[in-house]
């Protein structure tokens, strides 16, 4: 089965506007989060839907879907996130794997509650892809030239552009693969490894890219926030 998994455990901190995080603040006419959440009931190749949240906004989730979801809701499971990113993507696959049980053909498309837009493109590239390789990354080839500064102070590098990638997600895993790697994973690697795909990069897992796009931008700060309303019509200087 083909399972996406929608993250929403943060609490937003580098936004810091309102007194909820984040993926709850209003896009357009709906919330950032079913902005996402839309997208992925769009893609029929999804079998099931699950949401991790900050346990504090469980019941939030709850109101939000039956205000503004229609279609699909008896496959859209809300589940309590963890206290970091991958934490809440391990109790998706706990909770999934209570509900589905394990298989070795089960997948997991995971992404970010605040990238609203995502594209039925890349998550139809990621299951072909994640099918076929079992592990990979959504990621657009840098535009900027990327200065390394191990100082912050002085250029330590200028790497050659043409192998510099940004990461975006979906990251997608074959779910048996993705719980090996967590699995083996120290206490001090957890604390490290925040990128879910570097678990695979760590263990010399091979983990394909999927071509992801310039506008499905993460909303972090308030910058971001204005651009997003921007691009639903809004205007950049509210
Ligand atoms: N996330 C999560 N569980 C956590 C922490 C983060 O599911 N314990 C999710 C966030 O909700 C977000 C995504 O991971 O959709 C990307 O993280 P980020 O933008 O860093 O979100 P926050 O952690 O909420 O923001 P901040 O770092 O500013 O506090």
């Amino acid at each position: 089965m083909i399972f996406g998994a929608i993250l929403a455990g943060g609490v937003g901190s580098r936004m810091n506007i309102a007194d909820m995080p984040k993926q709850f603040l209003e896009l357009g006419d709906k919330p950032i989060i079913i902005h996402t959440l839309e997208k992925f009931i769009l893609c029929n190749k999804i079998d099931k839907i699950f949401i991790g949240v900050h346990p504090s906004w469980l019941f939030h989730m709850q109101d939000l879907i039956e205000k503004h979801i229609k279609v699909r809701k008896e496959d859209i499971y809300v589940v309590a996130g963890g206290a970091d990113r991958n934490s809440t993507i391990m109790n998706i696959v706990a909770d999934i794997e209570a509900k589905f049980g394990e298989a070795e053909d089960n997948y997991i498309i995971t992404h970010d509650s605040v990238r609203p837009f995502v594209t039925s493109r890349i998550l139809e590239d990621n299951i072909e892809a994640v099918i076929k390789y079992d592990a990979c990354d959504t990621v657009v080839g840098a535009i900027d030239t990327i200065v390394v500064s191990g100082d912050g102070k002085v250029i330590s590098d200028i790497p050659d552009r043409r192998k510099m990638y940004q990461g975006q997600t979906p990251q997608s895993f074959k779910i048996n693969l993705l719980k090996k790697l967590y699995g083996e994973l120290t206490e001090e690697e957890k604390e490290i490894l925040t990128d879910a795909c570097k678990m695979g990069v760590v263990r010399n897992t091979p983990v394909h890219l999927v071509e992801g796009e310039i506008s499905n931008i993460k909303i972090t700060t308030v910058s971001d926030y204005k651009i997003a309303k921007a691009m639903v019509g809004g205007n950049l200087i509210d």
